[in-house]
């Protein structure tokens, strides 16, 4: 299947895969700075040479330690462009202002907020810079603000919204000129909002490549306990012996690839294994009744 987003007329040339930061710390024995100074050599060695990030992820720790990469080693620093996002405090003792999780998206904050990001990441600019969710408190022109202000001052290469819904999109676009380069939303087989909600046909139209967070579903394409996670994985299983015994990770990707909006596919593992075997997904062709045959596992029904 193709005929996809061609990426010549893009706004912004996001590739296939990005590297997301958000558990890079949260495992029981989080990992030391050479094994994700490795893990970061390794997606570069993959072909991914983006790094998603946020300035709230691992409670406000993650930037810091990706910075810390990248200021020590010149091929991460010059080969990785850096995807990061403001708009939302959690509380913490780094903000200790904040008594509960809220939104925050005025032009001070986020202007605040990536200057942060770029002393902790160690960067010029920032490659792609976004609100992280919509606040429904803060007026659009306001946020606008902040964000032209990024990109004239040379801060923000490329500027772009998370969780926004089309209209939100459309309204923020309008005031930045068309400026918006992305949408970062949640996609994999067992969340299809943006197939149905218009975000897909919004960036189409506007020649912007989405970004895809929890393409496994946040991990659930793989717990027994998830119905919906285990019919899809018996059903790509299935599938497996045509398409040269591909990775299920890998089999999933090229299911996100294979929409026309050809979202980039953020990975969320903390495993090199699986990120080597997952980029497998870019060199698969499902054939058409093949994803949809997914579709159908993940919805419990055949299309109507
Ligand atoms: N903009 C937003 O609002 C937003 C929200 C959420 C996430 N994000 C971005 O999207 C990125 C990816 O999200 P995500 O982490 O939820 O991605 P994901 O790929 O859906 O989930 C990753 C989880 O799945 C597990 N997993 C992967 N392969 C597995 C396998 N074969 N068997 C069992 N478990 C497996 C991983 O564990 P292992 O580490 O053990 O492999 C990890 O815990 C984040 O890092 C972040 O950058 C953005």
């Amino acid at each position: 299947m193709s005929a996809n987003n061609s990426n010549s007329s893009l706004r912004y040339d996001i590739s296939d895969f990005a590297y997301g930061t958000w558990r890079i710390l949260d495992e029981e024995t989080p990992p030391a700075q050479d094994e994700l100074t490795q893990r970061f050599h390794r997606c570069l060695d993959s072909g991914i040479d983006t790094i998603d990030t946020a300035e709230i992820y691992g409670s406000y720790r993650v930037e810091e330690a990706v910075g810390a990469s990248l200021k020590s080693d010149d091929r991460l620093r010059s080969g990785f462009k850096v995807v990061t996002k403001a708009g939302i405090d959690v509380t913490s003792d780094e903000k200790n202002h904040a008594r509960l999780p809220h939104y925050n998206a005025t032009g001070e904050n986020l202007v605040r907020c990536a200057e942060k990001s770029l002393r902790l990441l160690g960067v010029d600019a920032i490659d792609l810079f976004l609100v992280h969710r919509p606040d429904w408190l803060t007026h659009p022109e306001e946020t606008a603000r902040g964000l032209s202000q990024l990109l004239e001052d040379g801060k923000a290469k490329q500027v772009g919204v998370s969780n926004y819904t089309i209209h939100q999109f459309e309204t923020l676009d309008q005031l930045l000129d068309g400026r918006l380069a992305t949408n970062q939303v949640e996609f994999s087989p067992l969340c299809m909002d943006p197939l149905y909600d218009g975000t897909f046909d919004q960036c189409i139209q506007k020649r912007v490549r989405p970004m895809a967070w929890s393409p496994l579903a946040g991990g659930s394409l793989f717990r027994d306990q998830d119905e919906a996670g285990k019919r899809v994985r018996d059903k790509i299983i299935e599938l497996l012996p045509k398409y040269d015994d591909a990775p299920i990770d890998a089999m999933v990707y090229a299911w996100i690839l294979a929409v026309p909006a050809n979202p980039t596919v953020i990975l969320g593992t903390n495993k090199l294994e699986r990120i080597e075997s997952g980029i497998k997904g870019r060199s698969i062709a499902l054939e058409r009744q093949d994803w949809y045959a997914i579709w159908e596992a993940a919805k419990g029904y055949s299309v109507p």
